[in-house]
């Protein structure tokens, strides 16, 4: 998992928790990269999960919650940092379309070593979407987090009304959004 990650992800720790609790975390955490991070690194994505594991234990929340808000907060980030690759997508449905065959092939042109995940898509009537993510890796509730981050940057009417496993596998998650 890109460097990128990481480090957006121990800058929310920081601003939630402090310092003290970044570095409390890499202290009691399992991390062959020993929590040095720079953007353009890869490290292994189990690290975010231990890193995760801990913070649920040291702050009583859900791990998948952690998840969730960090996807929030990393869509901003990257909203931020790739600007441009948002400046001709007018909306959020258009967005989340769009993810597999723009946003990801140029972030795999940035970063050849990426490890991203796929995501199907399908407009349903009555203003529906479907999304089918499918990864190697359990990041559902990153995506969750993303998606809520995107319906937020765009400031729509759009709701997430389901998220559900899929039958096909682990790792494999069909979300419905209305608008
Ligand atoms: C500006 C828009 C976006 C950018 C620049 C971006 C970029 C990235 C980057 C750099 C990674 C890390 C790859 C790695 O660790 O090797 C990643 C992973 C991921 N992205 Fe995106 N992304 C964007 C939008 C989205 C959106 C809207 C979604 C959800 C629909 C999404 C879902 C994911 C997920 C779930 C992962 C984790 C990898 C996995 O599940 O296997 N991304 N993305």
């Amino acid at each position: 998992m890109k460097g990128i990650v990481f480090v957006h992800f121990m800058e929310m720790i920081g601003e939630k928790f402090g310092l003290q609790m970044e570095d409390h975390l890499v202290s009691i955490s399992d991390l062959p990269s020993d929590g040095i991070y720079t953007t353009v690194g890869t490290y292994d994505h189990t690290e975010l999960l231990e890193l995760v594991g801990r913070l649920s234990n040291e702050t009583g929340e859900a791990a998948g919650d952690i998840v969730t808000d960090f996807g929030r907060y990393l869509f901003s980030k990257l909203a931020e940092s790739y600007g441009r690759l948002l400046n001709n997508i007018p909306d959020v449905f258009s967005l989340l379309t769009q993810v597999d065959d723009f946003i990801h092939v140029e972030v795999r042109k940035l970063y050849p070593e990426a490890e991203l995940p796929s995501f199907q898509h399908q407009l349903l009537n009555g203003g529906r979407l479907e999304l089918i993510y499918q990864s190697p890796r359990p990041f559902e509730n990153l995506a969750r987090g993303l998606i809520e981050g995107a319906i937020a940057y765009y400031n729509e009417p759009v709701q997430l009304e389901k998220m559900e496993p899929m039958p096909g596998g682990p790792n494999q998650y069909r979300f419905l959004l209305t608008r």
